[in-house]
């Protein structure tokens, strides 16, 4: 039996239960939301969907945290998303507060599960998270850096007329404005990118993928969900099925990158306990010093929360 419990039957937790039940790696996904005749809803939805799409993935819902018992992974996309003109941070009271109380209630039904954040601001709820959970930090991890390679892998393949399949990419940093995409670790099938596009034009598209969540917000009114749902699935699916896939992941670093006691976005190594190695990469003094800049400016938030002593 295995099983992924999905917190937050919005947009991007109903997403990514959809992806998860596509996906036909676990025999049961479960949706959880305060609004539980929502959550139960689209969990019958997709459950009717499953004859259609061929899928055996049980899915269920609800508002009852005894659903979730003995969840093998936890994805938490709880919380109110961004409207126009704030930004990830200005979340933090109302989201840590969801945050910790949906880690609080999913450890009183699974013992040990591994829990993917989605929440914002990405990199503070999942120390939050952490920090409320208990759990080691390798089972703690945020997702950000696989929806953030997403959005500048989508414009590179736009930009230069190929499949976005054969883009590859690293970015590090926080899931914000100081995130640091990596443009000597991007290759279009191992080709470096830097020998297929001109210089300024990379420089738009990573400037257009910093603020690729807030371009997406000034269109709908509220942030993204099928990237994001998506992303997050991914990362349960190399998790379930201990793929050891790299992603760009949120995690708690301790001395790594120079850094201690900080969650931010670094290359990792995802297997069935969680993070199987933090992968160190040898930056260049430029790359290392806007990580370190994307760092601190995590580190302010995560003050701000510490400050509110909720944990
Ligand atoms: C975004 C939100 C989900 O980047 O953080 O779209």
């Amino acid at each position: 039996m295995s099983k992924i419990t999905v917190v937050g039957a919005g947009n991007v937790g109903a997403t990514c239960a959809n992806v998860l039940a596509h996906a036909d790696v676990v025999n049961e996904v479960v949706l959880i939301d305060i609004q539980g005749n929502m959550a139960k809803g689209k969990a019958l939805d997709m459950w009717q969907q499953a004859p259609v799409d061929s899928y055996s993935t049980r899915v269920s819902g609800g508002d009852d945290y005894a659903l979730t018992a003995n969840s093998d992974i936890v994805v938490i996309t709880a919380g109110i998303p961004r409207k126009p003109g704030m930004s990830r941070d200005d979340l933090i009271s109302t989201n840590a507060k969801i945050v910790v109380s949906v880690t609080q209630n999913i450890l009183k039904h699974s013992k040990n599960p591994i829990i993917i954040v989605v929440s914002n601001p990405l990199d503070v709820m999942t120390y939050a998270c952490w920090k409320a959970s208990g759990l080691s930090d390798k089972r703690v991890i945020g997702m950000a850096g696989v929806l953030d390679t997403a959005r500048y892998r989508a414009f590179l393949a736009e930009e230069l007329d190929v499949s976005p399949k054969d883009i590859q990419a690293m970015l590090m940093g926080g899931h914000g404005d100081t995130m640091v995409p990596l443009p000597r670790y991007t290759t279009v099938s191992g080709i470096p990118v830097t020998e297929l596009i001109k210089k300024e034009k990379l420089e738009a598209i990573i400037e257009r993928t910093k603020f690729g969540g807030g371009e997406l917000v000034n269109l709908m009114g509220t942030s993204a969900w099928y990237a994001p749902g998506a992303a997050a699935a991914q990362m349960a699916i190399s998790i379930i099925r201990d793929e050891k896939r790299i992603y760009p992941c949120c995690v708690r670093l301790n001395g790594q990158y120079k850094l201690k006691n900080i969650f931010v976005g670094a290359p990792v190594k995802l297997g069935r306990k969680g993070v199987a190695e933090i992968i160190k990469l040898r930056l260049k003094k430029d790359e290392a010093e806007l990580l370190h800049k994307s760092a601190a400016a995590v580190q302010e938030v995560a003050d701000a929360l510490d400050a509110m002593n909720l944990i």
